[in-house]
């Protein structure tokens, strides 16, 4: 994917203050400090579009970036980080999940999880909701530069049976080193109505 332009557009909790759009649109889920604000800059080839930090629930709205003027990039706030307080994770459920069942311009949702880490009933239980309200999910496994290749092969097994899913359906990416953008793009576009 050539990038010509990526653009900040607005923040947002609730639908009507979405950016108004008839354009495709891709969004980024995950638990808090995943990856997720990393993985969309290294997409867009952005070292600072998407604010990332140490500190896990940096990103608490929904925020809303438009590519080549054609598509949105959704980076959704993450969830399940314990250091969150109660009352803020409260309200991200059903903003998030208002997000999910109402933007009606929202083609699939990556879902983005550390390699590291063996997903448990709350990813499966993410997969299933989203396959009810017939969003296609693109799993990816990130910081894979974390582990040698002989653990990543492990934590790849590992993790396709505890989503039940095949292992050629993980995209194993980076966002150091950019492994498994060029894979990730090529799945993100077959959503993307009109790029090539
Ligand atoms: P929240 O917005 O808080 O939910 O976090 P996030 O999922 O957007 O994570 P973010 O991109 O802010 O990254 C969290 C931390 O992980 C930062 O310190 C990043 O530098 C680091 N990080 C993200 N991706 C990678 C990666 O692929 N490899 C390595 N080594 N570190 C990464
Ligand atoms: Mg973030």
């Amino acid at each position: 994917m050539i990038i010509k332009s990526a653009d900040f557009v607005t923040s947002a909790v609730r639908p009507v203050q979405y950016p108004e759009s008839s354009l495709p649109e891709i969004a980024f889920a995950g638990r808090s400090n995943v990856g997720k604000s990393s993985l969309i800059n290294t997409l867009v080839n952005r070292k600072r579009l998407v604010k990332t930090s140490s500190t896990p629930g940096r990103t608490q709205l929904i925020n809303f970036f438009i590519i080549n003027q054609t598509f949105y990039l959704v980076d959704l706030p993450g969830y399940g980080y314990a250091r969150v307080p109660a009352s803020v994770q409260k309200k991200w459920g059903p903003m998030v999940e208002r997000y999910l069942k109402e933007r009606t311009g929202l083609q699939a949702v990556t879902l983005i999880m550390d390699i590291r880490r063996t997903p448990r009933a709350e990813e499966r239980n993410f997969i299933d909701w989203l396959q009810l309200y017939r969003i296609p999910t693109i799993p990816v496994l990130t910081k894979v530069d974390k582990l040698s290749k002989t653990r990543q092969n492990k934590q790849v097994g590992l993790i396709a049976s505890a989503l039940d899913i095949d292992r050629e359906q993980l995209t194993l990416f980076s966002a150091k080193s950019r492994q498994g953008k060029d894979r990730l793009w090529t799945l993100l576009k077959d959503h993307i109505p009109g790029t090539e």
